[in-house]
C-alpha cells in the first residue's frame, strides 16, 4: 500500500527559489519518526537530523561523540516518517575530516539512510569534501559561525564573527563554500548585522540560529523549542511551547492513579463472559 504525504516535500531548486521570492525557510532538527511525523504536519520545510542529537536524546555532553552509525539509525527513523519535509542528515565529528573518499562514503550512508542532503560544518579544508560529496550527487549544506564540532577551537560555545577581522573571514569562507556547491548555509550565533550581511552577499538561502532575522530562515533544536529543555539556554532560543512541564504532569497523574488505583478503571479492562469464568474458576476447584 502506497502511504500518503501530507505534501510532497520541497526539492532544491525550490528551496532556493524561496530566497528570491522572499519566502522565509523553516526548518527544524528532529531524531526520531513521530517528531518527523508532527513536523510534516505543522509543513515545516526542511527537517535536520542534527548532530545535536549528542546533547538532546544520546546523553553526550557535545555533539562530538556521535558516530556515524548513530546519525544513521536516527536518520533512518526520521525518514520512515516519510515527511512533507525535505530530510538532511548531519555528517557527525570524524565522519568527513580526514579525506574526500571518507565523506563521500559516510554522506551516501546517510543518503541510503533516507536522507535528501547532508549537512557539514566549517570551510577551508572541508571545501573539497563539499565538491566531493556534491560531486557524487548528493546535495550539501553548509555550517559557519558556532561550529559545535570545533567548539574547543573556536574558545567554546560563544558566538563569532564579533570582530571585522573574523566577519571578513566568515564572509569569505560562506562565499567559497557557495562556489563549492552548497545549497544552503547554517549560520549559528553570528551578530545579527553580520548575518544579515552574509545572507544579502549570497544567492543560495541562509539559515539562521541566533544570526537574526535577516537571514532566509530559521532553525531551533526540537528540543529547545518545545521547551523539553529546561533550565538556562542560549539567548537565540525561545521556547513555544512546555512539553517537559506536560510530560511531567502526565507522568505524576499515571502514578497518583496507580497507586489510589483509580487505573485501571472498568474502561480499560477486558472481559471474560460469566459462563468461561465460571467453568474456569470450576477447573481450578477440580
Ligand atoms: O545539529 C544541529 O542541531 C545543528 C543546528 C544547530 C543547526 O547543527
Amino acid at each position: 500500500m502506497t502511504e500518503l504525504r501530507a505534501r510532497e516535500p520541497l526539492t532544491i531548486p525550490e528551496i532556493g527559489a524561496m530566497k528570491s521570492a522572499g519566502t522565509k525557510i523553516v526548518m527544524v532538527t528532529a531524531y526520531d519518526h513521530p517528531s518527523a511525523r508532527l513536523a510534516s504536519e505543522a509543513g515545516v520545510d526542511l527537517i535536520l537530523v542534527g548532530d545535536s542529537a549528542g546533547n538532546n536524546v544520546l546523553g553526550y555532553s557535545s555533539t562530538v561523540p556521535v558516530t556515524m552509525d548513530e546519525a544513521v539509525m536516527l536518520t533512518a527513523a526520521v525518514a520512515r516518517a516519510k515527511p512533507g519535509a525535505l530530510v538532511i542528515g548531519d555528517m557527525p565529528f570524524g565522519s568527513f575530516q580526514a579525506s574526500d573518499a571518507d565523506a563521500v562514503a559516510n554522506a551516501a550512508r546517510l543518503v541510503k539512510a533516507g536522507a535528501d542532503a547532508v549537512k557539514l560544518e566549517g570551510a577551508g579544508p572541508m571545501l573539497s569534501r563539499v565538491t566531493a560529496i556534491v560531486g557524487g550527487g548528493i546535495p550539501v549544506m553548509g555550517h559557519l559561525g558556532l561550529t559545535p564540532q570545533s567548539a574547543t577551537m573556536l574558545g567554546g560555545m560563544k558566538a563569532q564573527g564579533r570582530t571585522a577581522e573574523a566577519a571578513t573571514q566568515l564572509l569569505a569562507d560562506a562565499r567559497a563554500l557557495e562556489t563549492a556547491g552548497i545549497f544552503s548555509l547554517v549560520l549559528e550565533s553570528v551578530p545579527a548585522r553580520i548575518g544579515a550581511h552574509v545572507s544579502a552577499a549570497l544567492s543560495i538561502p541562509t539559515i539562521g540560529i541566533g544570526a537574526g532575522p535577516g537571514t532566509d530562515g530559521q532553525v531551533l533544536v526540537w528540543h529547545d523549542l518545545l521547551g523539553i529543555n529546561e533550565g538556562v539556554a542560549p539567548r537565540f532560543v525561545k521556547r513555544y511551547a512546555d512539553v517537559a512541564g506536560e510530560i511531567r504532569r502526565g507522568l505524576e497523574a499515571f502514578a497518583a492513579e496507580v497507586r489510589s488505583g483509580a487505573y485501571p478503571a472498568d474502561e480499560h479492562v477486558y472481559k471474560i463472559s460469566a459462563e468461561e469464568l465460571r467453568a474456569f474458576e470450576t477447573s481450578l476447584e477440580d
